[in-house]
Order: structure tokens, then sequence, then C-alpha cells
């Protein structure tokens, strides 16, 4: 571990990071996500999940990394690091805490995609084991290139317990930690339709979202579908949060994983 890695913090993205977030963004890019884009992900809670490190000193974000949970895998979104901080070790910072992230979140797997001529960042996921799965020809453009396609496997054991059990191990109180938001995920994904469609119906919102994010003009109607499914996504989300919620309340010993 370098002196970087030693005296990084890491919290969790918030809007008030967007600014700053996006002037490393468009410096790191050839095709930088545009604020709405970043700005869904910051808003995104429960399924994404954005961090950000700052030079101290000067209260600067230097780098972020975004990540979003897809069933069982972490999709690895976007992590960039200010260039005037590379090659100190903050990507392998910001490594260590997305594979901690699948870990803590039980998860399987990371996926990724790289442009194929961005070697900084391909030898960061080589260096840390992950490996090559797939091409994706044409995936980016300006300029248009091939996106490689990166997974990391997971090494750790299932969760076994109970939400209870995990509480009384880690002897915190009412407020619920990442990793039991995730069994609970994962307990209503198994027995709730309710919830699966939810879900469903989210990520279908974000996808059409996305969409209309990277186009530059839309028609009047265009805007008005656009800030229905934003308004819609943002009931499906207040909804499955409820869900998460109200099951902790409900029954701690319903949960069982593993
Ligand atoms: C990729 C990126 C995040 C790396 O961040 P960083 O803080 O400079 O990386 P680190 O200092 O932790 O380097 C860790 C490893 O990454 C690799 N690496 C980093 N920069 C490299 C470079 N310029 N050339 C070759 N390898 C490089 C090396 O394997 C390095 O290990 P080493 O120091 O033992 O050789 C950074 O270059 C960046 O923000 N790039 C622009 C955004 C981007 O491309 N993001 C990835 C999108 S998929």
């Amino acid at each position: 571990m370098n002196l970087a890695q030693k005296t990084l913090q890491f919290t969790p993205a918030s809007l008030s990071d967007l600014e700053q977030i996006m002037v490393i963004e468009r410096v790191s890019f050839a095709y930088p996500w545009t604020e709405g884009m970043v700005r869904s992900e910051l808003n995104d809670a429960p399924l994404s999940f954005s961090y950000v490190t700052r030079d101290l000193e000067k209260n600067q974000i230097i780098a972020y990394v975004f990540m979003r949970v897809l069933y069982d895998e972490l999709h690895l979104l976007s992590i960039a690091v200010d260039p005037a901080w590379r090659r100190q070790g903050i990507g392998e910072a910001l490594i260590a805490l997305v594979l901690e992230t699948v870990r803590e979140k039980n998860l399987k797997r990371v996926t990724l995609e790289v442009r194929i001529s961005n070697r900084a960042a391909c030898q960061l996921y080589r260096k840390f084991g992950f490996k090559e799965v797939g091409l994706r020809r044409k995936y980016y453009c300006k300029p248009t290139e091939n996106g490689l396609v990166f997974q990391y496997e997971a090494k750790t054991e299932p969760l076994t317990g109970t939400i209870g059990q995990y509480r009384a191990l880690t002897q915190k109180g009412g407020m619920m930690t990442m990793h039991e938001e995730q069994l609970i995920v994962e307990a209503l994904r198994k027995e709730s339709y309710e919830f699966r469609s939810l879900e469903k119906t989210h990520l279908e919102l974000e996808a059409s979202l996305e969409v209309m994010n990277k186009r530059k003009i839309l028609s009047s109607d265009e805007e008005l579908q656009k800030k229905k499914a934003q308004k819609e996504k943002l009931a499906v989300k207040d909804s499955m949060e409820m869900m998460i919620r109200e099951y902790d309340l409900a029954g701690e010993a319903k949960v069982r994983v593993g």
C-alpha cells in the first residue's frame, strides 16, 4: 500500500458533488457523461452506489467511482482520477473499494466495459485479477471503438444467517447497513413478485432515460415523456425502498440467505 492509499477517505457521493465530478469527468473521457447522466447516478439509491475521495487540504474531489447492482453482480459504471493525482495508487484504492463492496453485498462478480485503447485502465483491472471475457464491437463513439468486457469473479462464500444475527454481530443500532439492505433485497427478490416487477420497471425506466439523456435535442413531447419517466422512476424507487424498510421492521427471522 502506498502513501496515497493510506490517507484516502471515501465518502458516498451526493448531488452537491456534481460540479466537481463533472470537471474530472470532462478531462478524463473523450465522450464524457452528461450532467444528467451523472445526476441520475447520484440520485439512484438503493441500487446505485457512488463514492468520492477528496484532497482534504482543499476539500476538492480528486477521484470518484460509480457502481450499480444488477441482480447478483456489480456493474462498475465509471471510475476516474483527477489527472494531477494519477499514478499515486488512487485508482488501486478505488478498485479495492469496489471489491470490498462486492464482498459486503455478497455479490458474485464485477463487470465493466473499457475502451480497447485504454491501456492504463486495462492494466489496473488486470492487476486486480479481472479477466477479459468479451468484446463489444463499436461500443464507444467519438472515436468509434470496440469495448473490452472485463469481469472479476468474487471468491467469497455465500452469507448465512439471519438479518437479526448479523445485526447482533455488528452490535449497531437501528440503522441498516448496505450489507443488511442487500440481504433484504435478495429475500424480496425471492419472495415478492411485486418487488421483482418494481425492480424490472426501474431498470426499464432507467434504460429509456439513459437513451433520452444521450440525445442533445428533445421535442416538447419527448421532454414531457422524459419528465414523466423521471417521476415514475422516483415513485418506483420509493416503493422499493418502502418495501425494504418494512421488511426490516416486519420480521427478521424471515430472511435466511445461503
Ligand atoms: C485508469 C485510472 C483510474 C488509473 O488511476 P491511477 O490513480 O492513476 O492508478 P494507480 O496509480 O492506482 O495505478 C494502479 C495500476 O494501474 C495501471 N496504470 C495506471 N496508470 C497507468 C498508465 N498510465 N499506463 C499503464 N498502466 C497504468 C498500472 O498497472 C498501475 O500499477 P503500477 O503502478 O504498479 O504500474 C486513471 O488513469 C484515470 O482516471 N483515467 C481516466 C478515466 C478512465 O479511463 N477510467 C477508466 C474507465 S473504464
